[in-house]
């Protein structure tokens, strides 16, 4: 935990950005795997760690905006409970460690939220994710589960958003703490990998060392040598040579700060002509980005840089043709790129996606319907504080480029003959997590291979 005033100015913040009423958070509850006493590793809501810090189940909080009163309900350990899960420090132990002094019994929460609702008070809610906390919603507040996200207050949302989007030096340096880890995950990945293993031995490596640096993965890990599926958690394939091997792995540390890293590589001690010509059209685009990340520049167009250094180099590969800012403006080039340039980061992988993207990432702007643009998860003016990543790719999916083809689309701009001959080549990203400064960007983390000759020379070192 961060020490007690983080947690108290934090709510005072809050506090003073809301009119009046009552505001309700409600952590997360152990959730079962296949049965009850079979449960998901535990994993607190992130609002809720940002707030009060506390890092158990079966907690909620209320902060009484008009009086200024905060209270935490949840319920001590019987001993039948300890008898499984051993002494652990008590409700108000824990509520004290956030400079909370007011604790309550989980059974109180129904009364308070009740009396709030009979006097007329407004109770403010985040829009909920788990089922067990939309159950909960529908008991306090009668709030059917499907219109509970229309429920939710619009005022929390985008107080807590606009608190959490900007990283303070403590959130930062934990979060350069599980950049540090993830780096030594891709590092492991990208000194191991040989022709005949498999992708789970890859996957097995890098959980082995998330979990031994003292927390989780930050998200299911795609260890795979088809990197054109963007979520790919096979990791049954044997790895070939001539095969790129892309990782996207990233580590949450203790208190769940979150890394988020991509690597491609040959599973060869080298790039094959054709992965070198593609990779150097990545690095292009991601180096172009990066170099555009500052404060007041729109995270949008920061997209365009990369979509637009994306384009330019499969022009030269004989991919793309014709004018490339028409190209890119009417979303041709998602043949090969189909999603966003990058995405908030902190407590959460994609921060705060659970409060709503338009609101994380747009102030509320409508989102675009496009192909590919409709992916794009930030595009808002950055800001000294904000932590994102910048990930471009390319993406050879055969089953798009055989119904674009057969629909004519966009002939103007892609070449189908020569897209036919790359495609099982597979996808290359890469993704790196960014600071914005006062003066302009910083990539978190320490040195990593991410040019054509440091790979090689990882790789040639190794083998
Ligand atoms: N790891 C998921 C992503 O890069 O967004
Ligand atoms: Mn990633
Ligand atoms: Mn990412």
């Amino acid at each position: 935990m961060f020490p007690v005033e983080t947690y108290v100015e934090r709510r005072a913040r809050l506090r003073a950005q809301l009119s009046s009423g009552v505001l309700l958070f409600l952590g997360n509850d152990e959730s079962p795997m296949n049965y009850a006493a079979n449960t998901f590793h535990f994993r607190q809501d992130s609002t809720f760690l940002y707030y009060f810090g506390i890092d158990q189940p079966g907690y909620a909080a209320i902060i009484d905006v008009d009086e200024g009163r905060t209270t935490v309900f949840a319920d001590d350990l019987t001993l039948d409970d300890i008898v499984w899960t051993g002494v652990l420090p008590t409700v108000a132990e824990l509520a004290a460690r956030g400079g909370v002094t007011d604790t309550r019994t989980a059974a109180a929460l129904d009364a308070r939220v009740q009396d709030a609702v009979a006097r007329g008070r407004r109770v403010h809610v985040l829009p909920p994710y788990r089922p067990e906390n939309k159950l909960k919603l529908f008991r306090l507040l009668g709030a059917h589960p499907e219109r509970q996200h229309e429920a939710a207050s619009l005022e929390l949302v985008r107080a807590v958003v606009e608190m959490r989007a900007v990283k303070g030096p403590d959130e930062v340096a934990e979060i350069e703490r599980a950049v540090d880890t993830t780096i030594a995950m891709h590092l492991a990945a990208v000194r191991m990998v040989r022709p005949g293993m498999v992708e789970a031995e890859v996957a097995a490596r890098v959980t082995e060392i998330a979990l031994a640096a003292g927390g989780q993965l930050s998200f299911p890990v795609i260890a795979t040598i088809h990197g054109e599926t963007l979520h790919n958690h096979d990791h049954s394939h044997t790895l070939g040579s001539g095969d790129l091997f892309l990782l996207d792995a990233g580590a949450e540390t203790a208190m769940h700060y979150a890394g988020d890293l991509t690597s491609t590589f040959p599973v060869d001690a080298t790039f094959t002509p054709r992965q070198r010509e593609v990779y150097e059209v990545v690095l292009a685009a991601h180096l172009a980005a990066v170099g555009a990340c500052r404060p007041g520049v729109r995270f949008r167009d920061v997209h365009r840089v990369s979509c637009r250094t994306l384009a330019a180099g499969l022009k030269d590969l004989g991919l793309m043709k014709g004018d490339l800012d028409d190209a890119v403006e009417q979303g041709a080039h998602a043949m090969f790129f189909q999603c966003g340039t990058g995405h908030m980061l902190g407590l959460d992988v994609h921060d705060m996606e659970d409060l709503g993207e338009v609101w994380v990432g747009y102030q509320g702007e409508p989102k675009s319907t496009q192909f590919g643009l409709k992916s794009l998860r930030l595009a808002r003016e950055l800001r000294p504080g904000f932590v994102f990543t910048v990930e471009p790719g390319l993406y050879f999916i055969p089953e798009l480029a055989r119904r674009w083809k057969a629909e004519g689309k966009f002939t103007d701009f892609i070449d189908y003959g020569t897209l036919e001959s790359y495609l099982g080549f597979g996808g290359v990203r890469i993704e790196e997590n960014v600071l914005i400064t006062e003066q302009g960007c910083r990539i978190l983390g320490a040195w990593r291979p991410r040019t054509i000759a440091e790979v090689e020379t990882v790789r040639a070192h190794d083998h």
